[in-house]
């Protein structure tokens, strides 16, 4: 299984370090792509060019991004999430999200036949 994890900030880097000493291969994206770049040099893994390929590639997206309009055009957009998500993906999300905004991607998610938590 791989694992991607999408936003290199203080979560995402601190989830990649737990993953990467447990041996769990995983597949990097960060906005600013230097940064996706040196995590994966000290964790190991791959850095994906956009979210979309990411979850095309990934069983398991982790998303540790800061803020509701970051977070749901990183899954909305074009190039998103969303648009290249192979089939039956599960996304963790693990932002701080108003319910609402939490429901509304679940909705989204489920729609195209994915998980979401
Ligand atoms: N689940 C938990 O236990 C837990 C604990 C603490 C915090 N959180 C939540 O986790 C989230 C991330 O926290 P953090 O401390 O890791 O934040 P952070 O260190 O500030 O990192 C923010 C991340 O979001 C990305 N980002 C910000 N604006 C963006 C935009 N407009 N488009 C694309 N990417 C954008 C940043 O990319 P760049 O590198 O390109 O700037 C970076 O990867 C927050 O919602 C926070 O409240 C959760």
């Amino acid at each position: 299984m791989e694992i991607g994890v999408v936003g290199l900030g203080r979560v995402g880097r601190a989830l990649v370090t737990m993953l990467a000493h447990r041996g769990t291969k995983v597949r990097l994206y960060n906005r600013t792509e230097v940064r996706a770049h040196e995590m994966a040099e000290i964790a190991g893994g791959s850095v994906a060019a956009s979210p979309a390929e990411l979850a095309r590639e990934c069983d398991v997206v982790c998303v540790c991004l800061a803020g509701w309009e970051a977070t749901r055009t990183t899954y909305l957009e074009k190039g998103g999430l969303l648009e290249g998500a192979g089939q039956g993906r599960l996304f963790i999300d693990m932002g701080t999200l108003e319910p609402a905004q939490a429901r509304e991607l679940h909705g989204h998610v489920n729609a195209k036949g994915h998980r979401f938590l």
